[in-house]
């Protein structure tokens, strides 16, 4: 394959958690932009079924469904890229924070292949890949940033100074935004069948289906008459989802009980809950911006494709005067161009080192990702 002489190709490999992706990028930096890089080919496989009849990840399952999995993905990947693995710079897996058996089936693919075709092999961070994303497919967007990263496993403010430099401003005390979408969803699933596995996108399409206007015939928090608490937390940027899912969770009982769960309670419910998370997911990002000043604002991480929080963190940005950012839905959930492209980075900075010997770190906290 021919490419200009300064452009890198990476495979990465992601496995952190139940999607098993493999992705090849060109990074081909100008002197106007050195985060210019190109999707060559992307895969991503979804292990919902694997986890369905358990309404939840199975870390055994995962890690066994990764196996099984990768050899025909990575090939299908690079043959869609229409390159080999002689073409390659560097092959990057994620090596934390994740699942233990997960990460140990992309990374010890990862290093094979690495071995076998005499590729340097880069150790990569899945939160450092959620937090770089954006710089791919925003021509416009440059560091410094305010991050703020929502998912499944994380919920923080991130001010990114540079690839490489980045300070936690704030992170939950308890759920992540996206386990707590889950949990309000597994509740609903107990009263309505079209609940499954994932549950969060089921929540949001719930939400948008309520045809009730407020319990109380008002409307004017969008909570439906629902009392849902706001957190209060000792550090302003931090964040705390444990009461509100109580809150949802008391509220869906007592309806139960007193017989009251008619076609547009749960629809109601869960855009009430949807609504007050997208209010303190707001909340917490303006208080960061007072703290960092106008930066432009990015969104990443699978919570981001919800559209309620999308909007509420648009309006944040215009209120700032600033910019909002967030990559597009497929590289907002879990992906393996987030991983070449961080390790594209990276190398870009400074010239990485081969590291076959890597760990595999379940909790790995981005402030370690200095170059
Ligand atoms: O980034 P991601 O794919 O994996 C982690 O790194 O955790 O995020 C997955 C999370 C899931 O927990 C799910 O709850 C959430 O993204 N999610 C959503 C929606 N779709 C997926 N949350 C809110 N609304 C959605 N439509
Ligand atoms: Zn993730």
């Amino acid at each position: 394959m021919a490419t200009q002489e300064n452009t890198q190709i990476i495979l990465g490999i992601e496995t952190s958690c139940d999607e098993t992706a493999a992705a090849v990028i060109a990074h081909t930096p100008t002197a106007s932009n050195p985060y210019a890089a190109k999707i060559l080919a992307q895969t991503v496989y979804s292990q919902f079924d694997e986890h369905e009849c358990y309404g939840g990840v199975v870390p055994e399952i995962a890690a066994r469904a990764h196996a099984e999995r990768l050899p025909a993905i990575v090939k299908k990947t690079l043959q869609d890229a229409n390159i080999t693995p002689t073409d390659l710079t560097a092959i990057a897996a994620t090596t934390g924070p994740g699942l233990v058996g997960a990460l140990l089936m992309g990374s010890t693919f990862g290093k094979t292949l690495a071995l076998a075709a005499q590729k340097p092999f880069i150790p990569t961070n899945h939160i450092e890949g959620h937090a770089l994303t954006a710089l791919l497919t925003e021509n416009n967007l440059r560091p410094p940033y305010l991050l703020l990263l929502v998912s499944g496993g994380h919920c923080q403010l991130v001010h990114v100074k540079a690839v490489g430099s980045y300070t936690t401003l704030g992170s939950t005390l308890d759920d992540a935004i996206g386990e707590c979408f889950d949990k309000v969803g597994k509740m609903f699933s107990k009263h309505d069948a079209t609940f499954t596995h994932p549950y969060a996108p089921k929540v949001e399409a719930a939400a948008v289906k309520t045809t009730l206007t407020d319990l109380s015939g008002t409307n004017t928090e969008n909570t439906y008459g629902f009392k849902l608490p706001q957190p209060k937390t000792e550090n302003p940027l931090d964040f705390s989802f444990s009461g509100l899912k109580t809150a949802v969770r008391q509220a869906l009982d007592k309806a139960a009980q007193k017989g009251d769960l008619t076609p547009d309670f749960i629809p109601a419910l869960a855009a009430a809950f949807q609504h007050t998370a997208a209010q303190s997911l707001a909340q917490k990002t303006i208080n960061a911006l007072k703290q960092t000043g106008a930066i432009p604002l990015v969104v990443s991480g699978g919570v981001a494709v919800n559209q309620t929080i999308r909007t509420a963190l648009k309006k944040v940005a215009a209120d700032h005067q600033t910019t909002f950012h967030a990559p597009p839905l497929n590289l907002c959930a879990d992906n393996a161009v987030m991983i070449a492209y961080t390790a594209a980075l990276r190398n870009h900075f400074t010239p990485q080192t081969s590291n076959l010997a890597s760990k595999t770190r379940p909790r790995w906290p981005l402030e370690e990702m200095t170059l």
